[in-house]
């Protein structure tokens, strides 16, 4: 070999040398990147300390979830602070149906506004089954032409039903359901299932001789 061709050996060499040495520090950064942007990018982290639209607050006036409404009464009553949290302190059995009955007392009267707000949400919610007037035959159960309706279970008339029980159990129940009547606490919320209480014992005809009440519920009839 003569020296021209080792000179040109050595440069390959060293040329060789040195991109192994370039290669060499690429592999542990990244060098001078094209669009620093796009390799890094700018988006917050969730968590990120410095995230200001990370962990924020709740926007104001969000209601949690079972949170007590404001108005004195929620703040104060016993019966209205449980029946908020309900599935806490009363289970889904006949021992915490008693309890409750025992325990807890409607916090409503069935005043004029009560029964008119309850009467609304019966309407809605349960007069497809128990009917306008708490006879049993809504038109789940009795069809309009007279036929039997999609739903087998009668519910009992509340006359009847509800003479031996206390607010606090049939409030247990329209919680909980009973048998074939499925749960309303998803649905209607705790102070208006208390209104419900006055309202189908008055459909009932259990409510005693409270005037203002009655004249009520007579002026609703159709
Ligand atoms: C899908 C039909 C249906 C709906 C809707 C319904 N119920 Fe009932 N309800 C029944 C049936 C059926 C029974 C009888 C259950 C049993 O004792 O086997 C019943 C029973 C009851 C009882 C007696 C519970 C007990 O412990 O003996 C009350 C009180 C009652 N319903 C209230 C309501 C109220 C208030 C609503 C509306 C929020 C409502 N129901 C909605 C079908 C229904």
């Amino acid at each position: 070999m003569d020296s021209q061709t080792k000179k040109f050996y050595l440069k390959i060499g060293v040329a060789l040398l040195f991109i192994a040495f370039l290669l060499y520090k690429s592999a542990k950064s990244p060098g001078s990147i094209y669009a620093p942007d796009m390799a890094y990018s700018r988006a917050y982290e969730t968590y990120a300390d410095n995230n200001p639209r990370g962990t924020i607050m709740p926007v104001a006036n969000t209601v949690s979830r079972n949170a007590l409404p404001s108005e004195e009464l929620y703040q104060k009553e016993n019966s209205v602070i449980y029946s908020y949290n309900y599935s806490r302190f009363y289970k889904f059995n006949d021992t915490d149906k008693a309890r409750a009955g025992v325990e807890l007392k409607n916090p409503y009267q069935p005043t004029e506004a009560v029964l008119a707000r309850a009467k609304v949400v019966y309407d809605k919610q349960c007069a497809i089954c128990h009917g306008e007037k708490g006879m049993g035959d809504g038109k789940l159960i009795i069809r309009e032409d007279g036929s039997d309706g999609a739903y087998k279970a009668v519910p009992p008339q509340y006359s009847d039903r509800l003479k031996g029980m206390k607010d606090g159990e049939i409030f247990h129940s329209i919680t909980y359901g009973k048998n074939l009547m499925g749960p309303h606490r998803a649905h209607v919320k705790a102070d208006d299932r208390w209104k419900l209480v006055c309202y189908i014992k008055e459909l009932g005809g259990l409510n005693g001789a409270v005037a203002t009440a009655t004249t009520a519920v007579d002026s609703t009839k159709k």
